[in-house]
């Protein structure tokens, strides 16, 4: 039996580590068990403790409840805690997901005490190197032993950074998540008409960006749905933007929702306006249109057929891209065909 110990922290790895997790109490019990440690980076109930009750995931076994801090401050306090628990826990394999300041800590921490690292999520690249997430996912992959990517573009990248880690084309474990569900809840796509909007990168939060996105939402003329982040609801609040936005009645602003609740507002939207990584793939898997408020993207992919469209945080692109129909039908299998944690864990069972 092995031990795997798993570190999350952020909304998007609970929802990722589902897919790893629930293999792991089942059809590996017999090979693997896993410790779970949150770092406590996501403290928020909405950002946090729903995905564990909705999962049905194990509570974690440390919560470290690092919680908000400059980057510096919060990586150091990770390295701090996760050393204790990785020394008191001896595991075989360190486990970790994605790009969050959680990772690149895990990771670290993982490769100074020699304890066998697999990334999940390797090889994702937006070349851009003022984004928090991009230096997490160098760091992090040049330092893993097993790097699992979602898309063979990811095994491009990883082909040009001379690493010394084993690479494999896994798949992507949000596809594994994102079919499961639907297959047990049978959610079904319509049109109902409305925009769903997300808006929470650091570089987007600025008062100048902020400004420019509460003066297109003053003036929106469909409906449009915003599951606030507390980063965005933070600085709206700071700069008094909130009743430019909230006096448009187009425009509903609600708190963070649910794993299954944003999908079932993804499948009732028209299109999505996101700034996130996450959306813009679960947009694709299912079939809707997505607008992407940055000027580059991690996943190439869904640029073809205009499925996703790049239009930065400007409000003419946005009403231009609004009008586009994307062309021919999402290929869906370059993101793997929804194995994508059995794959990992079959690979790993005899190498670690
Ligand atoms: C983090 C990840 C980002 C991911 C996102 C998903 C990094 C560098 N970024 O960004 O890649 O897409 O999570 O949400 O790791 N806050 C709360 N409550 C919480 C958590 C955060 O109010 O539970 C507020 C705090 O004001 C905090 C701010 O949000 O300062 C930013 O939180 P942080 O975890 O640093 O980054 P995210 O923007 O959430």
């Amino acid at each position: 039996m092995k031990k795997i110990l798993t570190v999350v922290g952020a909304r998007p790895q609970f929802i990722k580590s589902f897919a790893i997790s629930l293999p792991i109490m089942t059809e590996f019990a017999d090979r693997f068990s896993e410790v779970l440690v949150h770092t406590g980076q996501h403290y928020d109930h909405e950002l946090s403790g729903v995905f564990f009750e909705e999962m049905k995931l194990p509570e974690p076994k440390y919560n470290l409840e690092i919680g908000s801090n400059s980057p510096g401050k919060q990586v150091g306090l990770m390295l701090i805690e996760l050393e204790k628990v990785m020394q008191a826990e001896k595991p075989d394999l360190v486990l970790t997901y994605g790009d969050t300041n959680s990772t690149m800590a895990a990771a670290l921490c993982a490769a100074k005490l020699y304890i066998p690292l697999a990334h999940i999520e390797a090889g994702v690249r937006s070349f851009f190197y003022q984004m928090p997430e991009e230096i997490n996912r160098i760091v992090t992959d040049k330092v893993a032993d097993f790097l699992f990517t979602p898309t063979e573009t990811g095994v491009t990248n990883l082909s040009r950074e001379f690493l010394r880690g084993e690479i494999v084309n896994s798949g992507d474990v949000m596809l594994d998540v994102f079919q499961g569900f639907f297959q047990r809840l049978n959610i079904e796509k319509t049109d109902k008409g409305y925009i769903l909007f997300t808006l929470h990168r650091e570089i987007n939060t600025s008062r100048d960006n902020l400004e420019i996105i509460a003066g297109f939402l003053a003036r929106v003329g469909q409906n449009l749905i915003w599951p606030l982040h507390p980063r965005a609801k933070k600085y709206l609040t700071e700069f008094g933007l909130l009743p430019k936005i909230t006096a448009n009645p187009r425009v509903s602003l609600i708190e963070p929702v649910s794993y299954l609740e944003m999908m079932k507002y993804l499948s009732g939207a028209n299109r999505v306006v996101t700034d996130s990584g996450g959306l813009v793939k679960e947009a694709y898997f299912m079939g809707k249109p997505c607008l992407t408020m940055r000027e580059e993207t991690e996943w190439p992919e869904t640029l073809a057929g205009g499925w996703n469209s790049l239009v930065g945080m400007d409000p003419g692109r946005i009403i231009d891209g609004l009008k586009q129909i994307p062309e021919g039908k999402c290929a869906i299998g370059q993101f793997g065909d929804g194995q994508a944690a059995r794959k990992i864990l079959e690979y790993l069972n005899g190498r670690i």
